[in-house]
């Protein structure tokens, strides 16, 4: 099997000014030399996922120390990778990671994040659904960057037992690309009886085959965000699992590709129980023949396979049509399964009854906001870079929308597009009412909703956060490109 090495690198400050402007190319400083102090290679994690150390005795308190750190990762056998990844400094063998280090909390718990950045790059760190106080969201619009070198302290109390993810926001189709992304777990309230939880961060990286990701972005980078040539299963191409025949597992997902869509089907006909995504647990399960995850959205699913002990069978991702005729390439397989003897007995019953809900309540007349979707690629220039807007404006030149704290709002987005987009709203859920008009039972809330080609989708949002929210299409290219925009939500 092939072997993920991981070796931090100390940061050159003489390189650190070069980069401010390198920073600019995308996918920038793979040009840099691996150098000097390389702290002892470490074994890629298997699951249980290596979880940020807490520093603080109170059991009230979750303090981590956390880093962002230049990096290599071999994800072609026997090549090297730069990457940016991030390292749990609060651990005696932390080491760089792609996916970062797992924040494991409890509902209620205060989370303290002491960040330090050692790129040669300002960054941030957005906690992706998580409602927390607007200063901490990460974003340019609430806070200064953090400089090489330079550090802050993020502090909120996790509120929602859910999966979510952390990735910086600036930058982001770069930083992210380059491996700053790692899952956000909060557990709480209903956890059914499962063999084995497991938690799966997809994506996808552009590599060339001598090792460093592709530093050249072409207009169909920028048109459908960048599709890589390797999927990636937390941050390996050949992921393998052993599977206890006829157990029941528990599997939360997230999508941290820039613009590819996984769309995940199960070997023999087996279906997903889709039992939460991006809010939480769901009001009740629902099976699924296939499960698609647009770029930021999470699922949490529970699986039982079958097969024979000795045998292997795989989970593929299939082809969904999510515009500008993206060519099928046939189902790929991005998880090898081998089955293993069953464990114990047969899975116990399922939970009655699973996540609180709840509605929320739009006040009749209320006139919805609209937010139109459109994209621009003039043919007639070659090499033109595509240009996407909301209400024909493109971030950051917009007009801010401005709305009431504790106010209840419609929000109709119309995407005239000839592809989806996925529309996140950051420090808030919404619930789905309408798509293309017809109305949609509630099952839970989301914070990343795909808005398909040429539909669209009716929100209700609840404004109970004070302070500057973004939201954009999670196609990176997208939302650095113009497709965000933010709101304002004052007393
Ligand atoms: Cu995943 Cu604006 O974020
Ligand atoms: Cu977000
Ligand atoms: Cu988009």
């Amino acid at each position: 099997m092939l072997k993920w090495m991981v070796r931090a690198l100390g940061l050159r400050s003489s390189h650190a000014l070069a980069a401010a402007s390198i920073a600019l190319l995308l996918l920038g400083c793979s040009d840099a030399p691996p150098t000097t102090s390389e702290p002892p290679p470490s074994s890629q994690p298997e699951p249980p996922w290596p979880v940020l150390t807490d520093t603080d005795p109170d059991p009230a308190v979750m303090r981590v120390e956390l880093e962002a750190v230049e990096a290599q990762v071999e994800i072609l056998e026997g090549k090297s990778t730069p990457v940016w990844a991030y390292r749990d400094a609060g651990a005696p063998k932390g080491d760089a990671m792609v996916p970062g280090p797992l924040l494991d909390v409890e509902v209620g718990q205060r989370v303290q994040v002491h960040f330090v950045n050692r790129l040669p790059v300002e960054t941030t760190i957005h906690w992706h659904g998580i409602r927390l106080a607007a200063s901490m969201d990460g974003t340019p619009l609430s806070q200064m960057p953090v400089p090489p070198n330079g550090e802050f302290t993020y502090e909120f109390e996790v509120l929602d037992p859910g999966l979510y993810w952390y990735h910086p926001h600036m930058d982001s189709e770069m930083q992210i690309e380059r491996g700053l992304y790692a899952p956000l777990r909060v557990r709480g309230g209903v956890d059914p009886i499962v063999t084995r939880e497991r938690i799966f961060v997809l994506d996808d990286v552009k590599i060339s085959s001598d090792g460093p990701l592709v530093e050249e972005t072409l207009p169909m980078d920028l048109m459908m965000g960048r599709q890589g040539n390797v999927l990636l299963v937390n941050g390996r191409r050949d992921r393998t699992i052993d599977y206890a025949t006829g157990s029941r597992e528990r599997w939360r997902l997230v999508n941290a590709a820039n613009g590819r869509f996984f769309n995940l089907e199960l070997p023999s006909g087996a279906k997903f129980l889709v039992i939460g995504w991006d809010g939480g647990l769901l009001e009740q399960p629902y099976e699924a023949a296939t499960l698609l995850l647009a770029p930021g959205e999470r699922y949490d699913v529970l699986v039982t396979l079958e097969g024979d002990p000795g045998s292997s069978a795989a989970l593929q991702n299939v082809h969904y049509d999510r515009g500008h005729d993206l060519p099928d390439p046939g189902p790929k397989p991005i998880l090898d399964i081998d089955f293993v003897p069953p464990e114990a007995e047969p899975p116990p019953a399922l939970p009655s009854t699973w996540g609180e809900v709840e509605p929320i309540q739009v006040p009749a007349g209320i006139e919805p906001r609209e937010l139109v979707l459109t994209e621009n690629m003039d043919e007639t220039v070659p090499g033109a870079e595509p240009e996407f807007f909301i209400n024909d404006e493109k971030w950051p030149d917009h007009t801010p929308l401005t709305g009431v704290l504790g106010g209840t709002e419609l929000w109709h987005i119309d995407n005239v597009a000839e592809m989806d987009h996925p529309f996140h709203l950051h420090g808030m859920f919404f619930q789905v009412i309408e798509r293309d008009g017809v109305p949609e039972a509630l099952l839970g809330l989301k914070d990343t909703v795909i808005v398909p080609k040429e539909s669209s989708v009716l929100i209700a949002v609840k404004l109970d956060a004070p302070g500057a929210w973004p939201f954009h299409c999670h196609i990176l290219e997208h939302a650095e490109r113009g497709m965000m925009g933010h709101i304002e939500v004052v007393p």
